[in-house]
């Protein structure tokens, strides 16, 4: 298949050496608004280099485009690009506000749209989700979430999007933490009667006008999960996901799972290390997540992240933002 990217930023060399992989699959163009970037990328990896999305659809004949631009155009461009017969991989996040969950659920299209939570292909994760599916560990009666991660000054100011609210949709949920959300989700594999959330900027006030920190509280049927997340600690730490299961309690961090048994046992899995592409914080997930994309549409089934499969993620998500800014519990029907 044809292949082309838009926004040649830090995001989209990792995808192009995700797709490098595929021989079978040709990279052929590149945009972004900030011409120069497309035409860098063009000549280091072949191709031709377009100012807009518009332009590159209008000149080429491709079969997928990935969207790797700033939160707020992630949704018109999917949008633009499904209308013109062209399957959508979209980095994350899916929206950023209610409207764009709307229009992505109403969209009549053949072709495939997929979503980038390429932490969910980490074999940490395949690991404890088949742990969870045999049964072994018994019912998740919690589960906490924990990222501490450092964005200076400097990330948000050498940006002409982040830190902004209008084009980021928010800060330390929306823009990293989100897959730790979402790995929670997919984890405990349940639907979510609540979130009760607070929001705060600690650490960059007057700087960004979204959030560096924010912790939820999320009722289950069965189950709750407590989540935190900041950007105002001083390095990336390992993301912590625990599981606390009637049998043992499981531990994630990043590649390394630990389970604690009842009897006082404490077992560190063998996982099989991965290469990652581009910064150690995105994961190794990325090329599995992108080829299993190509494969779903070769093989004409759906795409594991479908918006189907994430919806309750982006639901959680908005629901954090809406009870942090009103101050209420929120409800989901
Ligand atoms: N999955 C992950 O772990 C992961 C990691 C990093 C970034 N991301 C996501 O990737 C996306 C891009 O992030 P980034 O860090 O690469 O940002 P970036 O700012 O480095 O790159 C974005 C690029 O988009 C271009 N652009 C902006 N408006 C455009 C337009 N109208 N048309 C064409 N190009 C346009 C910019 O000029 C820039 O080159 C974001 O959504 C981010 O959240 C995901």
């Amino acid at each position: 298949m044809n292949t082309a990217i838009v926004g040649c930023g830090s995001i989209a060399r990792t995808h192009v050496k995700c797709i490098q992989t595929m021989a079978e699959h040709k990279l052929v163009a590149f945009a972004d608004s900030k011409l120069e970037r497309a035409e860098a990328f063009a000549a280091q990896y072949g191709g031709h280099a377009y100012p807009s999305l518009e332009s590159l659809l209008d000149h080429e004949k491709i079969d997928v485009i990935h969207i790797c631009t700033p939160h707020y155009l992630h949704v018109p461009m999917a949008i633009y690009s499904l209308e013109k017969g062209v399957h959508v991989f979209m980095e994350k996040p899916p929206v950023i506000s209610r409207e764009q969950l709307n229009i992505l659920k109403n969209i009549k299209t053949d072709r495939q749209l997929g979503f980038c939570f390429q932490n969910r292909y980490n074999p940490s994760i395949v690991k404890v989700k088949e742990m969870l599916q045999s049964g072994i560990g018994g019912r998740i009666l919690g589960a906490r979430g924990y990222v501490t991660w450092s964005r200076s000054e400097e990330y948000y100011t050498s940006s002409d999007w982040r830190g902004d609210l209008e084009y980021e949709g928010g800060g330390a949920l929306i823009n990293q933490s989100i897959h730790t959300m979402d790995l929670l989700q997919y984890l405990i594999d349940d639907r979510p009667l609540s979130i009760d959330a607070m929001i705060t900027n600690h650490h960059l006030k007057g700087i960004i006008d979204v959030e560096d920190t924010i912790s939820a509280y999320i009722k289950y049927p069965k189950s709750i999960a407590c989540f935190y997340a900041t950007t105002s600690y001083i390095t990336d730490a390992a993301p912590l996901i625990e599981l606390c299961c009637e049998n043992m309690s499981i531990r994630i961090e990043e590649l390394e799972v630990t389970c604690f048994y009842k009897n006082g046992q404490v077992e560190k899995l063998p996982i099989t290390r991965k290469k990652g592409y581009g910064k150690s914080h995105w994961g190794v997930g990325h090329e599995d997540c992108i080829k299993d994309f190509y494969k779903s549409i070769e093989e004409n089934r759906p795409f594991f992240l479908n918006l189907e499969e994430i919806e309750m993620t982006i639901e959680l998500m908005l629901g954090a933002y809406e009870s942090g800014r009103c101050g209420k519990e929120i409800f989901f029907s």
